[in-house]
């Protein structure tokens, strides 16, 4: 995406890869924010089937095409299937937003969670490195599981906070009419190094740490709250 495109704050469309918990929540919700939304899936049916209900704001595709066709692409995917991803899409993937709501977590045998990176390693770490230099990361849309991300949508009186970590400014005014439209308001939770911060299991900017969803000046004082020294 043009840096002049970003600045001008003119409606991005998104590429939606996954349409499950997540990948459906928000693309409900994008939608529901007048974004259009381009949607794919491992089964392309199940993208269709979830373009047909949005209207005429979505339409499905293969997952190259989703990320040709768009200015920035979430990946909605599980943390392995993102890794995979991006190696097969790289080309497709230079100068878009890249928007990463993964969280490290998968289950032993016995279907108890656990964490699947080391303690002082974030996914969204993983999946920057992982990115085209021009491609622009940004954390965000996965602070919340995916009910309470459903049902907290355009909070009244005052709307919930969606916390995002960059050190990208066109990933920054990309992602904040993106948050904005799906009925929230976003805040900057610090660069690539906080994505932690905004990621379960441990991260104390999520909900699973929180205990409950904030509004801005609650977000506010819980992002300077327990910032590391360095
Ligand atoms: N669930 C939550 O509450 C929650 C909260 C925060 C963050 N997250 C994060 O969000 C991500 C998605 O979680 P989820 O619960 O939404 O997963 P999910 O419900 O299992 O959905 C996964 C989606 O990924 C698609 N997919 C799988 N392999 C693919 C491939 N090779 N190419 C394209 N699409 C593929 C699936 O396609 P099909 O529909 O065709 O099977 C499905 O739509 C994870 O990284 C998770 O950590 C989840």
């Amino acid at each position: 995406m043009s840096d002049k495109g970003a600045r001008k704050g003119v409606t991005l469309s998104t590429a939606i890869i996954g349409v499950g918990n997540i990948g459906g929540t928000v693309a409900r919700q994008l939608v529901a924010g007048d974004q259009p939304v381009i949607l794919a899936a491992k089964d392309e049916a199940n993208a269709q089937a979830l373009a047909n209900e949005l209207g005429p704001l979505a339409r499905a595709a293969s997952v190259e095409e989703a990320i040709s066709g768009a200015d920035a692409v979430v990946f909605a995917v599980w943390l392995d299937t993102t890794k995979e991803l991006l190696a097969q899409h790289a080309r497709v993937l230079e100068d878009k937003v890249v928007i990463d709501p993964s969280n490290p977590l998968g289950f032993d045998e016995n279907g108890q969670m656990l964490r699947t990176l080391p303690e002082d390693e974030s996914a969204g770490a993983v999946v920057a490195a992982l990115l085209p230099t021009s491609a622009h990361f940004v954390k965000a849309f996965g602070t919340l599981d995916a009910g309470t991300l459903a049902g907290a949508a355009n909070r009244e009186p005052r709307r919930a906070v969606l916390f995002y970590a960059t050190d990208d400014d066109i990933a920054a005014e990309a992602i904040e009419p993106l948050i904005r439209a799906a009925g929230f308001d976003p805040l900057k939770a610090g660069g690539l190094a906080a994505a932690g911060r905004i990621e379960m299991p441990g991260g104390d900017l999520h909900l699973a740490t929180l205990g409950s969803l904030l509004d801005l000046d609650e977000a506010r004082a819980a992002v300077t709250k327990n910032v590391p020294a360095n």
